[in-house]
């Protein structure tokens, strides 16, 4: 474990398990000849997306959406933005939005609001953590990794102050590592 976790939530072992498992359901729950994409919202989701794209085995595109972060907070200071958007041509094609965490539910709901207004044939969303304490946007996630207590994670993409997302494993930060403490 490393030395700034307080304990760990969720290890690399049980991460690949739970991704294997839902990659296979992600790729049953389409039809033959259906086009998939995924939508990766960037920075969190790389390392989600990147695993869960390998345990896709029907045709699928990959594309990312940048929206803004808690910058160096632990809780969201302003509405969500779009930073950056899409590139390829959604319409007509069956979406799942990959992102870490699904926490107050407001960032899901402004990118799947985004992302309707490009017509795709379908939208789902895939989170690999729900947390539910906190959430203030009714948003219920079609994929779900692990759910976890409200207590601010990071690891295997989730950051503080852009840094702990190179961990391979999920867990909770000592409090005397988070500067501005959490939950205040
Ligand atoms: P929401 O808009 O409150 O649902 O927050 C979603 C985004 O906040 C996630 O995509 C994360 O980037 C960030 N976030 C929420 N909870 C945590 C956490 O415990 N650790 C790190 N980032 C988090
Ligand atoms: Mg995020």
């Amino acid at each position: 474990m490393h030395n700034d976790l307080d304990k760990v939530l969720v290890t690399e072992q049980q991460i690949k398990e739970r991704i294997a498992e839902l990659g296979a359901e992600i790729s049953s729950s389409y039809k033959p000849g259906d086009e998939l994409s995924l939508v990766a919202v960037i920075n969190g989701a790389i390392l989600f997306a990147a695993d869960l794209i390998r345990q896709i085995t029907i045709p699928v595109s990959l594309d990312c959406m940048r929206v803004s972060s808690y910058q160096d907070a632990t809780s969201p200071q302003q509405a969500p933005e779009i930073i950056d958007m899409l590139r390829l041509d959604l319409e007509g094609r069956h979406v799942i939005i990959v992102d870490d965490i699904l926490d107050t539910g407001h960032t899901m709901k402004k990118v799947c609001d985004e992302i309707r207004k490009l017509r795709p044939a379908s939208l789902k969303f895939a989170v690999l953590l729900e947390k539910s304490g906190r959430r203030e946007v009714h948003m219920k996630p079609d994929f779900v990794g692990f759910r976890i207590p409200d207590e601010f994670v990071v690891g295997y993409g989730l950051d503080f102050a852009e840094q702990y997302r190179q961990l391979p494993m999920i867990g909770v930060l000592k409090p005397e590592c988070q500067n501005p403490p959490v939950w205040i």
